[in-house]
């Protein structure tokens, strides 16, 4: 098939020079700055990827000079570039490229400095601007304003915004109309950074690109899909943040629905920067509604108590928060349907939580029972064919299936599974989701980021669980123990399906 031009390289973005940019980060102290976005820019300077005229303009309130601010991003990426990949010559390439702004968002001085460092760009032809919002959402709108009135916005520019986009549906349309009015929706890249995980792009790849799952993977075959996203972490310092979003703002809205939609989407015609974004839209659209009667059934909330972790005693939710009247959720479960044709009557569960027994990222697909138990004493002997596909920490995929036990005496059956590790399969550093996010951002390939009806979407889905947990008061989140696997309602909710949640271990 031949693909449109434009539409060419979708994939391989990675793979070659940027164009010269000029990468504006608001909040370029903050937490996300320093742990993730300089991070993957120095990985893409030690691939040598970018420009010699692209620049990184660090803009926070804080009083720093341009060398100040170097020895910042220094410490930083000290602490979180793997040892391994440190190089000082890259690291000090990569800071001859950092500026630093002082100015509050919030207040209108010292923007005409950003506009003459903007206007000074050695190649400003052919310059990218990119604004990274890695700030409140509140000050989304403004910015973009602002942006605006300095005269910094051309038709080369792009916006980035980082999740969560509003709290809610109202909220999140206000945040895409104050965007949109300074910049086209093609120039807005909206992060979901489990789209930019290797292993969640695989999952496009192993769905379309081998022949043998497709004929299964619909409700004709497949019982019912899992989708776990635990973590060992609590909140931390991220209190303030957490307590007014919860785990189902924080993580099921963006996160969790992503990857259901790349599980149950139909194929597109090709890998484009809308086909993909059309697909899941309508994954969204086709998600069953809830009214209050199936929030109540169909939905658990929970909160870490005090216990244990990887050994460690750690403290509850509310202790981390010091806030003991907080009704915030840090674990939700979900029964969820996609009604169309290809997944009705296939339920999906939902998990996230913080604080949990182990961290990880998985999806299984779980597959129907042989329709006939022809081996004598077989039945119930093994579980059904399942299929691991394994996010994160070990990326990979098992395929759960039954063997002959070796052996003479009849036939005794036994699970096996067919196990591929990313790790020892690939030899080549898996980058990590902002190294691939960012370069398409400077690309403006949008294959991989949400677009605006995607994000209302899901917001329409889930905000009658947020009401309805709101006007439930005495609803509140049930209590795990912390280093556990949730609360024990969250096993209730497939128990009653005569199901269970399946442990990557098992
Ligand atoms: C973020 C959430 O989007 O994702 C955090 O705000 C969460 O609460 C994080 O810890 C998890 O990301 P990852 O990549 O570590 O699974």
């Amino acid at each position: 098939m031949t693909l449109p031009t434009s539409e060419l390289s979708e994939f391989d973005s990675l793979a070659s020079q940027l164009p010269p940019c000029d990468f504006t980060v608001f909040g370029g102290t903050g937490d996300l700055a320093l742990r993730k976005i300089l991070p993957a820019l120095y990985q893409r300077e030690r691939e040598q990827h970018l420009d010699d005229a692209t620049r990184v303009i660090g803009v926070s309130r804080t009083d720093f000079d341009d060398a100040g601010y170097r020895d910042l991003v220094a410490a930083s990426l000290r602490e979180h570039v793997p040892a391994a990949d440190l190089d000082q010559a890259v690291v000090q390439r990569l800071l001859d490229r950092v500026h630093h702004l002082t100015l509050d968002a919030e207040d209108g001085e010292h923007w005409d400095q950003l506009h003459a460092v903007l206007k000074t760009a050695p190649r400003a032809e052919q310059t990218v601007r990119v604004f990274y919002l890695a700030v409140a959402p509140a000050l989304f709108g403004p910015i973009c304003e602002r942006l605006q009135d300095i005269d910094v916005v051309d038709e080369a520019s792009r916006v980035v915004m980082e999740k969560p986009i509003g709290t809610d549906l109202a909220s999140a349309r206000r945040i895409n109309e104050a965007v949109g009015r300074v910049f086209t929706e093609t120039q807005i890249f909206r992060i979901d950074h489990y789209l930019g995980k290797e292993s969640v792009q695989n999952l496009l790849v192993t769905r379309f690109a081998n022949t043998f799952l497709e004929p299964l993977w619909n409700s004709r075959w497949v019982d019912h899909v899992q989708i776990t996203v635990a973590e060992t972490l609590g909140v931390g310092e991220r209190g303030g943040y957490y307590d007014g979003s919860g785990a189902l703002r924080d993580m099921v809205q963006n996160h969790l629905l992503q990857l259901l939609c790349l599980v149950a989407m139909e194929p597109p015609t090709y890998v484009g920067r809308e086909t993909v974004r059309d697909e899941k839209l309508k994954v969204l659209q086709a998600l069953k509604p809830m009214q209050p009667a199936d929030v109540d059934r169909d939905t658990v909330r929970g909160r870490y108590g005090s216990g244990l972790v990887d050994g460690a005693a750690v403290a509850s939710y509310t202790d981390d928060l010091g806030h003991p009247g907080s009704s915030t959720e840090t674990f939700v479960a979900i029964r969820a349907e996609v009604q169309n044709w290809r997944w009705a009557g296939v339920p999906f569960y939902l998990r996230t939580g913080k604080r949990m027994d182990r961290r990880v990222s998985e999806i299984v697909v779980v597959f129907k029972e042989p329709p006939h138990a022809m081996f004598p004493h077989s039945e119930g002997a093994v579980g059904p064919n399942r299929l691991h596909i394994q996010v994160q920490p070990d990326e990979g995929m098992k395929l759960h299936m039954t063997a002959k036990e070796p052996g003479p005496g009849g036939i005794r059956l036994r699970p096996v599974s067919l196990d591929l590790s990313y790790a020892t399969t690939f030899t080549q550093r898996s980058p990590d989701a902002y190294e691939r996010l960012i370069m398409d951002v400077v690309r403006g390939n949008p294959t991989l980021f949400m677009r605006r009806d995607e994000v209302e979407a899901a917001w329409t889905w889930v905000e009658p669980i947020l009401q309805r947990w709101a006007e439930s008061p005495d609803r509140r989140p049930k209590r795990y123990p912390a280093g556990t696997s949730g609360p024990t309602a969250a096993a209730t909710l497939l128990e009653r399906d005569g199901r269970h949640w399946q442990e990557s271990d098992e």
